[in-house]
């Protein structure tokens, strides 16, 4: 077995602890960002506990994503997410990948926003079509043309993707290479309380 902790500096994990605190750290970002990928790569790392909004609502519903964008439609599949999300949000610490339209939903990014950490997972549409184009699994691409409609989402969601508390640049890597930049930008995060009154 690997062991990715070995290229992650002790001081980082330590001071990733630090910031976080009793906060959730919250992964967003685009289909095949590698939320979830990197989200519990990190969440080893830290050893935090790590959920994934997604599994989730499969869990709680008993229906997978597909099938309740086909029997509720998207209004009521974002209603549930915002509420898993935030009965999610109540306990910390732990890690939280969302599913890549939660962000966007103005309750559920106020209450990621005030109670955690939010790192969004970037990447070119090149990087996550390679990968979402190899699944069939995601409800919003099934249209005629893709391609065209995720690079249509990264254009209405980059800037509100934005307003996370850290980018990290997801990308052809190693995922082991992408969390410990993760870890690393959480590590340098200055918190507001540290703004505030700096020694
Ligand atoms: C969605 C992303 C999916 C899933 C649903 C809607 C979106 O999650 O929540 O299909 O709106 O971008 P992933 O980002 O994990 O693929």
């Amino acid at each position: 077995m690997t062991q990715p902790q070995a290229s992650v500096p002790e001081q980082d994990i330590a001071e990733a602890r630090r910031v976080l605190g009793r906060r959730n750290l919250v992964f967003v970002g685009l289909m095949g960002a590698g939320k979830s990928a990197i989200g519990r790569l990190v969440a080893q790392m830290l050893d935090i506990p790590f959920v994934d909004s997604d599994h989730e609502i499969e869990r709680v519903s008993r229906m997978s994503i597909p099938e309740l964008f086909e029997a509720y439609g998207e209004p009521e599949f974002r209603a549930l997410e915002a509420r898993v999300i935030k009965r999610l949000l109540k306990t910390g610490p732990r890690v939280l990948s969302t599913g890549g339209g939660a962000f966007m939903n103005d309750a559920s990014r106020t209450m990621m926003l005030a109670n955690g950490l939010s790192v969004w997972l970037k990447a070119d549409l090149d990087v996550l079509w390679t990968r979402v184009s190899k699944r069939e699994t995601r409800p919003l691409l099934k249209t005629v043309n893709p391609r065209q409609t995720l690079s249509d989402l990264l254009d209405q969601r980059y800037p509100v993707y934005a307003q996370a508390d850290l980018t990290v640049q997801s990308r052809d890597e190693a995922k082991e290479t992408i969390a410990a930049e993760a870890i690393a930008a959480i590590a340098r995060f200055i918190t507001d309380q540290e703004k505030a009154s700096p020694s």
